[in-house]
């Protein structure tokens, strides 16, 4: 895949409904394997990692089924995989290959573990020592101490207390802990060192209990497991959004403005990644809870504050802090961080490289990094901040989905910047630019009355800057139609909303097709007209048609127009443009337009029409037409296409200047 250039970025607002979390995903796909039962798994997270283990398990003979996008069944295989013999491929997927490796070598068979050259470099000695202790058979193909594995029937007896290390990664004790109770004895883990991301052990701890197997934790010190208990499907699971993926938005509403809402999590969640937001208040965020979401917005005062953190238990999302430190008022500080240096890449040097890029002064050392931004100390400065970053700048991404999807946060300093390899996100996040578009790429907003020429211009206006286009009355209008094409009354709100949310529409080379059938030229009758303005009064098909206008919000930007583009749909819009015309000059247009069609046209009709609409567009109690007070006004009644065009062109260029220097 091509690099991706991602433009210049101003402001990001908006929500964004987060992917199922990856550490949970693969726990849970593996607990409901060893247990016994049926578990049907919701929201799993549909990425490179969840597939590794998913693939793996089949081929382990385990009933895995998809019931829906996001929904898959899992056949409990209660403690025995039926496969005694296969070769296992695990990507650089860290949260498949630990947990099987111990699940594997307590199951009696012969498997053979490998990934890609990356997950050979990552050390897997401290599980493999502690596996060995009990009896287990596993020995190294390749490297002592690092993947490839093979694992060879044994007599596995738990007697003494496993003593482990847990200073490398939290996964290896995970590991154990997930497959001890396949031996049905009593076991006891030991930490020999200080246990680093404590909180994804609680994660596992949480998603065991909920499978019927307790652990006792003294003091992140000892683990307990009793003998005799069993896993046992719980039914019905639900993943809740990923916590660590949460971080690049939550940051990027600390950037950029916000207020920017994921859900997914919120304060109930077990992971400890949502944490990641006590940082962002720290630097003088505003930060709200809920249930199930989390909302960040900028400081009132426009500037984040300069940390000094120890950030071992959110190592993940701490990545996302690096590079929110670019946008901080003095040098900040990430300590305790040593894990970083064995996971998809070494991230500490990674994140120093990169950074230096974008004319960053870094220091690293064994187990932190310090970040200055470039712009340190430039007094007066608003957040966003002017583009003074360095740029043209090509961030390499080291097949580390996190450093792709952290550095797309520097392009909210206003310069462009190049993702290298942005494809690989797919291991945990494969929608993520989308869905970092929906709340930043850049929208200009071109509201106004019928026949003000707003299709004409916005149309040429996304075509000068390369943008994508939105033509939102044609959505209204296919409205109108496919009700009238099923008989349902215009009026009939809950019908026509029902059509307005499943709308089998799509745009095609310039054809507007409606299951299938062009119908680019149906929806500019006149009935259909009269149409759309009585369905685009109802609220409820307003509302059904507000996520899919917002999903046409894509990289480098969009144009849309229609009514309420700047006030309702996208309300943080680059540029607003309110295009109007006089009554009369916008009814010779349409009349002209009918004419050069072969269409039947009567001047006197047409304005009467007109008229007609306005006031229902303008009257309606919902978004009704309206100039939003941050709008510029365009009256084209004296202006030909051409001059439209360079008004509405110099009124954009004059907004994509950065907020701080605006
Ligand atoms: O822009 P147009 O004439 O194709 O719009 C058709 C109808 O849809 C018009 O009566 C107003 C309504 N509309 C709306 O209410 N909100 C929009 N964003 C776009 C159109």
């Amino acid at each position: 895949m091509p690099a991706l250039k991602l433009p210049a970025l101003s402001r990001a607002a908006g929500s964004v409904r987060l992917p199922g979390s990856k550490s949970i995903s693969n726990r849970m796909l593996l607990l409901a394997a060893l247990a016994q039962g049926s578990t049907e798994i919701h929201n799993l997270l549909d990425s490179d990692d969840t597939r590794v283990m998913l693939t793996a398990l089949e081929k382990l003979g385990v009933g895995v089924t998809a019931l829906g996008d996001d929904i898959w069944r899992v056949e409990g295989c209660g403690g025995a995989f039926p496969v005694k013999d296969a070769d296992l491929f695990m990507g650089n997927a860290g949260t498949a290959i630990r947990p099987l490796t111990a699940a594997l070598a307590l199951s009696g068979g012969a498997y053979r573990l490998s990934g890609v050259a990356r997950m050979h470099e990552r050390p897997i000695g401290d599980l493999v020592d502690g596996l060995r202790q009990i009896g287990a058979d596993v020995r190294y193909t390749g490297e002592s101490g690092f993947p490839p594995l093979a694992i060879h029937p044994a007599n596995v007896a738990v007697a003494a207390p496993i003593r482990l290390r847990g200073d490398v990664s939290s996964q290896f004790l995970t590991a154990l802990l997930m497959a001890l109770p396949l031996t049905g004895e009593a076991a006891v883990i030991e930490m020999t060192t200080e246990l680093i991301s404590r909180p994804y052990v609680e994660i596992t701890l949480n998603l065991m209990a909920r499978f019927g197997v307790e652990v006792r934790r003294d003091n992140w010190q000892r683990f307990t497991i009793a003998g005799g208990q069993r896993y046992q499907s719980p039914g019905q699971l639900y993943v809740e959004g990923d916590a660590s993926a949460a971080s690049y938005f939550l940051a990027a509403g600390a950037i950029g403005g916000g207020p920017v809402r994921v859900e997914g999590v919120g304060k109930d969640s077990i992971q400890g990644d949502v944490r990641f937001a006590d940082a962002l208040e720290e630097m003088g965020a505003t930060v709200t809870w809920g249930e199930r979401h989390i909302e960040v917005s900028a400081p009132s005062s426009g500037k984040l504050k300069a940390f000094d953190l120890d950030l071992n238990h959110i190592p993940d999302a701490a990545m996302t802090l690096a590079v929110t430190a670019l946008f901080a008022d003095g040098p900040c500080r990430l300590r305790n961080i040593a894990s970083w240096r064995v996971k998809e890449t070494d991230r500490i040097s990674a994140m120093a490289t990169e950074l230096r890029k974008l004319g960053a002064t870094v220091e690293e050392g064994a187990d932190y990094i310090a970040v200055t931004c470039p712009r340190n100390g430039i007094p007066g400065m608003q957040s966003p901040p002017a583009p003074i970053f360095c740029t043209d700048v090509a961030i390499d991404t080291y097949d580390d989905h996190r450093m792709a999807m952290c550095f797309s946060l520097a392009a909210l300093s206003g310069v462009p910047v190049t993702i290298n390899d942005p494809q690989c996100v797919n291991k945990t996040f494969p929608g993520y630019f989308d869905a970092l578009a929906e709340i930043a790429a850049p929208v200009i907003a071109i509201d106004g009355p019928s026949a003000s020429g707003k299709g004409t211009v916005a149309e040429r206006v996304a075509a000068t800057l390369g943008y994508h286009y939105l033509d939102s009355g044609s959505l209204y209008r296919l409205v109108a139609l496919a009700a009238i094409r099923a008989n349902t009354a215009l009026d009939d709100e809950v019908a026509v909303a029902a059509l307005a949310g499943g709308l089998p529409a799509s745009f095609e080379g310039g054809r507007i097709l409606l299951a299938g059938d062009d119908v680019s030229d149906a929806i500019r009758s006149e009935e259909i007209s009269a149409g759309a303005s009585k369905v685009a009064a109802l609220p409820a098909v307003r509302s059904a048609l507000l996520a899919r206008q917002r999903a046409y919000r894509r990289f480098p930007g969009l144009v849309a127009d229609g009514r309420d583009m700047a006030s309702v749909v996208f309300p943080d819009a680059m540029a607003k443009v309110f295009l109007t015309a006089s009554a009369e000059a916008r009814a010779e247009r349409r009349y002209k337009q009918l004419i050069a069609k072969e269409m039947p046209a009567n001047m006197h009709a047409l304005l009467q029409d007109l008229q007609d609409r306005d006031a229902r567009d303008a009257q309606r109690s919902v978004a009704p037409l309206r100039q939003c007070d941050d709008a510029e006004l365009v009256d084209t009644t004296q202006l030909d296409i051409e001059a439209a065009v360079a008004t509405v062109m110099a009124h954009v260029r004059r907004s994509q200047l950065p907020s701080g220097i605006r």
